[in-house]
């Protein structure tokens, strides 16, 4: 094969691939149309400090999550990727423009890093390793990682064993969950819980787009 032959082959896989990517990337959820969907979801995401039982830990906080995220974990319950019943029948009624319409609306927007500003508490030698992708203080650094900063410190600990015991099989997470020290899990997720600007609870009226009223 010839150099010549490569570039261009090269050049057009990455238009290709640019194509491809690009719309996806800029599509944005319709929030308006995720809000008449997404009321189902507040009945349990729209309640303040909401607890799942067997096993007892708190609903996660979606408002000033990543809405790519949201997206992300939606259809990795729809394909069994991360094994909850209920979550899993709630996302095969959604298809892929619902899932990002309902991840606008629950995201309202997301919450960004306040330049400068410290860490509130000791930061744990174990968020090193952490905060390549989550940032130092639980702000996801892309909109594929989710932010951690403010979210239920059980919930957190929750998903931590699921990634170690197979309950939620994703690529990334499951290895660097599977390497954590035992004693570490409470302390990092603590630590998250605690950071500010904070993940919400969904409000339920009034919501925190504009948008969507
Ligand atoms: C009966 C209560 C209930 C309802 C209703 C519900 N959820 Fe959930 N949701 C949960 C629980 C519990 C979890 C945590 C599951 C786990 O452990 O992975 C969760 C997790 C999630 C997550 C993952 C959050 C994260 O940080 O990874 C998203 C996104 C989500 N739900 C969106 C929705 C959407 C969208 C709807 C409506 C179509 C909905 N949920 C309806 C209880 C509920
Ligand atoms: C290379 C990037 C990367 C690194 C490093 C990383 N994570 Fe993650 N993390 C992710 C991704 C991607 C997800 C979403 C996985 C999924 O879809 O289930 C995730 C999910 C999580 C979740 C679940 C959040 C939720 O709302 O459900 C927690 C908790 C978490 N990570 C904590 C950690 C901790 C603690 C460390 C360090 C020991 C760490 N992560 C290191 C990329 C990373």
């Amino acid at each position: 094969m010839s150099r010549s032959w490569i570039y261009p082959a090269l050049l057009s896989v990455t238009a290709l691939f640019g194509a491809a990517y690009a719309p996806q990337a800029a599509a944005e959820g319709d929030a308006a149309r995720g809000k008449t969907l997404g009321y189902t979801c507040l009945g349990c995401h729209g309640v303040p400090n909401y607890k799942s039982v067997y096993p007892t830990y708190s609903v996660p906080m979606l408002a000033g999550q990543h809405p790519e995220y949201i997206v992300t974990a939606l259809k990795a319950y729809k394909s069994g990727e991360r094994g909850h019943a209920t979550m899993h029948a709630h996302a095969v009624t959604l298809s892929d423009q619902d899932m990002q319409d309902v991840a606008a609306f629950l995201s309202g927007s997301a919450i960004k890093a306040v330049a400068g500003a410290a860490p509130a508490g000791e930061i744990p030698a174990a968020v090193a390793t952490c905060s390549a992708c989550h940032g130092r203080e639980g702000i996801g650094i892309m909109g594929i990682y989710p932010t951690l900063s403010g979210q239920h410190a059980d919930y957190l600990e929750h998903t931590l064993e699921q990634y170690r015991k197979g309950g939620r099989r994703n690529g990334i997470m499951a290895p660097f969950a599977g390497q954590m020290k035992e004693a570490d899990i409470k302390i990092v997720a603590e630590y998250y819980a605690k950071q500010k600007p904070a993940l919400q609870t969904v409000p339920r009226r009034k919501t925190v787009l504009s948008a969507a009223q």
